[in-house]
């Protein structure tokens, strides 16, 4: 892993001349990110990240944090004790100049022996788990994770919105993935390109369906405006 995301995140932070994400994936065309994004303040940030800040409590775990904005401001204004933790080392030092105090490189799969009050993973939370066939695996460690009276705050799209609809009303679906939501991500940042990486889109009946399966239980707490929605998962 060359670890571009973390590099765009590092330049942003120290001011070494960041430039936009440029970012493709099998579904669509290259798209530009702007980077700040990342930096976002909690009234940037979208309707349904600000929900799931609002119900976070207790000992917090924020998986795949990238720049640390939800850390950030858990850690700050509501006061909670927050660990964050991403695979990326260049983000982790973002994280920690930004004055996030339990910032760690770490994939949360190989997290052992920690409990959570809340664990949260946002923007596209399900992203991480990369392809369905591994969704039993992602809901078992998340649910190892959390504390009895714990939750998990995870967000997703549904995607079916991309996908044209034919004269009766069908969906036009490619065959070639095992379900729609799963895709292939690639970024590049000043010239160079990372090894594409699988990222996973779910709906929310579908995750809600694998959290049953997994013995977890499932709530829709609100949904967002371009098909996105907020789950709460918990024992
Ligand atoms: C789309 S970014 C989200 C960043 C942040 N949560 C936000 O909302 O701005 C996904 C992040 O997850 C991290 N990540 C991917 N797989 C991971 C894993 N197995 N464990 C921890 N972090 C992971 C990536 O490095 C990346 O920073």
């Amino acid at each position: 892993m060359k670890d571009l995301f973390g590099k765009a995140i590092l330049d942003y932070q120290t001011n070494n001349q960041p430039e936009n994400l440029l970012t493709e994936t099998t579904i669509s065309e290259e798209d530009e990110m702007d980077v700040s994004y990342l930096f976002r303040k909690y009234s940037d940030m979208p309707q349904i990240e600000q929900r799931a800040l609002s119900l976070a409590r207790g000992k917090v775990l924020d998986i795949g944090c990238g720049a640390g904005s939800h850390s950030l401001y858990l850690q700050n204004e509501a006061k909670l004790d927050v660990t964050a933790v991403d695979i990326s080392t260049n983000a982790i030092t973002a994280c920690t100049l930004r004055g996030i105090q339990k910032a760690r490189v770490q994939d949360f799969m190989t997290i052992k022996d920690e409990k959570f009050d809340t664990i949260l993973l946002l923007m596209n939370g399900t992203g991480i788990c990369g392809q369905l066939k591994k969704l039993p695996q992602f809901l078992q460690q998340l649910k190892s994770l959390l504390n009895p009276d714990g939750q998990i705050l995870i967000d997703s799209s549904d995607l079916i919105y991309m996908f044209d609809e034919d004269e009766d009303g069908g969906k036009w679906i490619p065959s070639k993935n095992e379900y729609y939501g799963e895709l292939s991500f690639k970024i590049s940042y000043k010239g160079e390109t990372e090894e594409s990486l699988d990222w996973l889109y779910l709906d929310y009946n579908t995750l809600q369906n694998a959290a049953f399966d997994n013995g977890l239980k499932s709530e829709l707490v609100t949904e967002g405006e371009n098909y996105d929605y907020l789950a709460k998962l918990s024992i």
